[in-house]
């Protein structure tokens, strides 16, 4: 059965026509055309998926979109808007401070993991903005990487930490 939902994506409201089971990514890939997230396991077992509901990592891929209707829901697309909201600065970066660290330390081999890895790493700085080594690694846990780069994420994350540290207005 079709219902119609509106969602609150990236800052923009959206309306979809869609069965309420329809995983959330279903209808960020298809439904509005979303690049950020990223289909793999399908089962919330790797974070290739994930985005942010308001201000919380989900994995798209399990969450129906019934039941984000009326939240905000951030993809990786919307990160530099949601990070000036964040530091209350005039305008988006091109680049959110994280996925910038990651060009920089030269961390995606692939590529393939690095919505889910900086989805989290954005909620966690938002959180906590000088996290440990320990709380980084214990924060990404559960995100894979299958090309192993995960101490350039570590380096590129402790950057961005850093880095963002000094943007203030
Ligand atoms: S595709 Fe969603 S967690 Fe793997
Ligand atoms: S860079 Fe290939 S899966 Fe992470």
């Amino acid at each position: 059965m079709t219902d119609s939902f509106k969602l609150k994506v990236n800052g923009r409201e959206q309306a979809v026509s869609v069965s309420p089971d329809t995983p959330l990514l279903y209808v960020l890939m298809n439904e509005l055309a979303l690049r950020g997230p990223r289909f793999g396991c399908g089962l919330a077992q790797c974070g290739s998926c994930s985005v942010l509901v308001d201000g919380v990592e989900v994995r798209a891929c399990v969450t129906p979109v019934s039941n984000v209707a009326g939240k905000a829901v951030t993809t990786l697309e919307g990160l530099p808007a949601l990070y000036a909201e964040q530091k209350r600065l005039p305008q988006p970066p091109a680049l959110h401070p994280l996925s910038q660290a990651f060009v920089d330390q030269q961390a995606p081999q692939c590529g393939y993991c690095f919505n889910g890895m900086t989805i989290k790493a954005a909620e966690l700085l938002a959180q906590n903005p000088k996290p440990t080594e320990a709380q980084i690694r214990s924060h990404m846990d559960g995100h894979i990487c299958r090309c192993g780069t995960y101490p350039l994420i570590l380096k590129a994350i402790q950057l961005a930490s850093i880095r963002m540290a000094g943007d203030v207005r």
